[in-house]
């Protein structure tokens, strides 16, 4: 059977759903959004109307939306192609929500859960055999209509037309770039972003007590590994150590037995005093760094100095040539170590995790690339920092290879990736076409 997408109903109207809704409602396709009450609903239109940003382009292309209650309208998700869930991150609403909606829902219709970490299967556990088919989770980023990754993400019983027609439109239509990941916790981007950025923490900790500034240690790890501008410290400001806490904490939980994630769930001491202070980012204004207005009405930056504990003015860091690239990581003083550290560990790290997170390279790189904006996905810093390099320092250190770097050495393959990317190396350690984006 195939499915075809042309209408929409959005269960949930917060971020997420209001960004989803809007964003078909933009490319002209009926929507229905419906949220807890009228009150939440109100909420709903206004941020899809006068959001930052607003949900759609163009105010009139709201009118593609049909706005309502769960309580009075349920019923009318019967009319309706993709049922898209998208309310609060909690495992028992979900459920709820679920069983209430399976008799309503016409035949035929695909369903998503929209989650950052409740696993597909957690949610659909018990519930009807048709819904389990018709299931898998659609995790988009925020703001929906800028970021391009949608991870799509299949559980045990879905069919593959369900998974079709998802791909279909989230790419098709809403321009999405569709990558495929698994049941597993934080699916592919957050589970190797946060890994570096957690790891990166307590990295970066050690590299502060030799000497490295945390000025110097954002400019290593933005431009030079082709990482956007923020940093380390910069990008943990934007999304808020509390946010960061509750990761860790999710992690500690959920990563499996003998992951590598697991030493870094916790944050480093002094960071650990940043958040019971509420010194939590931008959103408190000051996290890592904050501007401060002065009396002549200038601002300047400061930045909160871990190893003394106090602020002090911001000092541009001047990256010399050893420091100014890729090739930092082999770079032998504390800058490189520390960029070896967070940088190799977290290339080693995603290598390490195929099968487990994906099936292949290429959507592991689509996910980095397309969600958190990295130059380079990790196969494709490894093939330019030039693979049996790594494998050879890795060796030397007395590290045990990352499972992907063993399936190229093992291959005789020097790369990933060649022909310019258009084909890829599999885990059977032949070479692939790569999948159009
Ligand atoms: N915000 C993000 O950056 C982000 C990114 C990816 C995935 N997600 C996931 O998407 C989902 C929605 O997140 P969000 O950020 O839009 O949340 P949100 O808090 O902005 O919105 C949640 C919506 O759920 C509604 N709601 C509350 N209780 C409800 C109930 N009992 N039944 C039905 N609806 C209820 C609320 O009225 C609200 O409109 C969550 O599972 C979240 O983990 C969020």
């Amino acid at each position: 059977m195939s499915r075809e997408i042309k209408s929409v109903a959005v269960i949930g109207g917060g971020t997420m759903g209001t960004g989803i809704a809007g964003l078909c409602a933009q490319r002209g396709h009926k929507v229905l959004l419906l949220d807890v009450s009228e009150e939440a609903v109100e909420k709903a239109r206004e941020r899809i109307l006068n959001g930052r940003p607003p949900a759609v382009d163009e105010p009139e292309k709201a009118d593609n939306i049909t706005f309502g209650t769960i309580d009075a309208d349920l019923a009318q998700i019967a009319n309706y192609d993709w049922i898209c869930e998208a309310v609060i991150e909690d495992l028992e609403t979900k459920r709820a929500l679920f069983e209430k909606m399976e008799p309503l829902r016409r035949e035929g219709s695909v369903i998503s859960t929209n989650t950052s970490g409740i696993p597909l299967r957690d949610v659909t556990e018990g519930l009807p055999d048709s819904l389990r088919r018709d299931i898998a989770v659609t995790h988009f980023f925020n703001p929906v209509k800028i970021m391009r990754l949608m991870e799509l993400v299949p559980g045990e019983d879905t069919t593959p037309d369900v998974m079709d027609a998802l791909a279909d439109f989230t790419g098709g239509v809403l321009g999405k770039g569709v990558v495929y990941a698994k049941d597993t916790v934080n699916f592919i981007g957050n589970r190797i972003g946060c890994y570096w950025m957690l790891s990166g923490l307590h990295y970066a900790t050690h590299a502060l007590e030799n000497g490295v500034s945390m000025e110097e240690i954002d400019a290593l790890m933005s431009g030079p590994v082709g990482l956007p501008p923020t940093g380390l410290y910069g990008l943990i400001d934007l999304i808020g150590l509390d946010v960061m806490d509750l990761v860790g904490k999710n992690l500690a939980v959920n990563l499996p037995d003998g992951d590598a994630g697991a030493d870094f769930v916790a944050l480093p001491v002094p960071i650990q005093g940043m958040l019971e202070r509420g010194q939590i980012g931008r959103k408190a204004g000051a996290g890592f760094y904050r501007m401060q207005k002065l009396d002549d009405g200038s601002r300047k930056t400061e930045v909160f100095d871990l190893t003394a504990g106090d602020w002090r003015d911001f000092r541009k860091a001047q990256l010399d040539d050893a420091h100014g690239s890729l090739d930092v990581l082999f770079t032998d003083d504390a800058a490189g170590r520390f960029a070896w550290q967070i940088m190799g560990g977290t290339l080693c790290y995603a290598a390490d995790l195929i099968p487990e997170i994906a099936d292949d390279v290429v959507n592991i790189d689509r996910a980095m690339t397309w969600g958190f904006a990295w130059g380079q996905g990790p196969f494709q810093m490894l093939d330019a920092l030039g693979p049996t390099r790594v494998i050879e320092k890795i060796e030397a250190g007395g590290g045990a290879l990352p499972k992907m770097l063993s399936v190229l050495k093992d291959a005789g393959a020097e790369t990933f990736y060649r022909n310019d990317g258009a084909e890829f190396l599999g885990r059977d350690g032949n070479y692939h076409q790569t999948p159009p984006e």
